[in-house]
């Protein structure tokens, strides 16, 4: 077992099943985390960050200086080690799984390359009806089986302490990457599509959540806790464009995932989207932080919200983050809050200063509104 700084509540943390055994895990957990999701009372809120296990850590650019980042992820062992890098070095209250959203794609036929600097890029993108054609819903166990492997790799490092969150992009978000050929500034390509040819998008994002749907359940079979749908791009469209054309593929991921582990939805840039969003059958909404919590929950109501502190804050002396840290505290203070930043930390972070944002959030004294259990659709089985 990893030894996590701050304190570890002694319960029982649920049952579990391995090999066809069922047993029951009691030890020293923190499960913080998933009582948060589902808007269970908890001492203190719990904390961790998009992109915590990255490039601002010395000891994740040491096994980046051997190896490439797709190895990485594909090297089970290496891959578990950084996902509990971040648990050791900073004692967040989370693990999220060491991979990427663009790995379905690559295991459905899509070529994938991530160069250095340039970051993932697709040199054959698809853009049209018989480019789908190319793609299949691949056997997860066979072209993802690493990623699983991973996963229960780390459930046993993590032995407890912490839970593991895994994770997937939306079918819009893998969408946007798979048929502008990598990250874009305007997304021109797939606008232009889904005005185009809106029936043919369809088509392609029903295939999207097809193998979204299939490696997330895997993901909880193999280990993970929670799930985490990152759906950074789909701010692009309105509010009624996102209904029409995103919305039923992440129900058809929803449906196929089953309600067994909490579900946490991330959105960027989707100040305009929380009425839709609102409706949304998922456990936790993850916010930017273009909004005040506040505001996010004056629209959502009292649902369990995650961030949303702007990731540029962790640059600005220690005090300030201090600050802006006790002042995310307070806005989120109205319902059921996990904080963590409003997206990916920034690789030049200093670690002092990540350190002090999970800190200043883990020691401040709260008065916790843990919300009703009745707000939010409950997760009744622990993974
Ligand atoms: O610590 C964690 O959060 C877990 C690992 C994780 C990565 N990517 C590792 C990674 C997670 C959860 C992701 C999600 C992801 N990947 C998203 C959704 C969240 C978001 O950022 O909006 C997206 C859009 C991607 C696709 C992706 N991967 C891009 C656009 C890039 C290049 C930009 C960048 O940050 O370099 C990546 C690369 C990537 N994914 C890195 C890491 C640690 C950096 C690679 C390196 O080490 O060189």
């Amino acid at each position: 077992m990893i030894t996590v700084r701050g304190r570890l509540s002694d319960r029982r943390l649920g049952a579990a099943s391995e090999g066809g055994e069922s047993f029951v895990i009691l030890s020293a957990v923190n499960d913080l985390f998933l009582r948060a999701c589902r808007a269970e009372p908890i001492e203190r809120r719990p904390v961790w960050m998009m992109r915590q296990a990255g490039r601002y850590l010395p000891e994740y650019r040491e096994i980046r200086s051997r190896v490439d980042f797709l190895t990485l992820c594909k090297t089970p062992e290496l891959a578990a080690e950084v996902t509990v890098q971040p648990v050791r070095r900073l004692g967040v209250d989370a693990a999220i799984l060491f991979a990427d959203i663009l790995l379905p794609l690559e295991a459905m036929g899509a070529e994938l390359v991530f160069t250095p600097g340039d970051g993932p890029s697709f040199p054959h993108p698809i853009r049209s009806r018989e480019a789908i054609a190319t793609l299949t819903v691949p056997d997860i166990e066979e072209r993802l089986g690493y990623v699983l492997d991973t996963v229960r790799r780390v459930r046993r490092e993590l032995a407890g302490s912490v839970p593991l969150i895994g994770f997937g992009g939306s079918p819009w978000t893998l969408a946007a990457y798979l048929v502008e050929g990598g990250p874009s500034r305007t997304y021109s390509q797939l606008l232009a599509w889904s005005y185009a040819d809106p029936t043919g998008l369809a088509l392609l994002l029903d295939r999207l959540a097809a193998t979204s749907a299939a490696y997330l359940r895997a993901q909880v079979e193999a280990g993970a806790q929670a799930i985490q749908i990152f759906d950074t791009w789909g701010g692009l469209l309105s509010g009624e464009r996102w209904r029409e054309l995103a919305l039923p593929a992440v129900r058809t991921v929803l449906a196929g995932l089953g309600r067994t582990v909490p579900v946490l939805y991330y959105i960027q840039d989707g100040a305009h989207l929380l009425p839709e969003l609102a409706a949304l059958e998922v456990d936790v909404l993850s916010v930017d932080w273009r909004l005040p919590l506040s505001a996010v929950r004056r629209v959502v109501g009292s649902r369990p919200l995650q961030g949303n502190l702007d990731p540029a804050t962790l640059l600005a002396p220690i005090p300030d983050i201090v600050a802006h840290t006790h002042r995310l505290l307070a806005e989120g203070s109205g319902g059921p809050h996990l904080v963590n930043l409003g997206h990916g930390i920034l690789p030049q972070t200093p670690v002092e200063h990540a350190r002090a944002f999970v800190e200043a959030a883990q020691q401040a004294a709260l008065p916790l509104s843990a919300g009703s259990p009745t707000c939010a659709p409950s997760s009744s089985a622990l993974a």
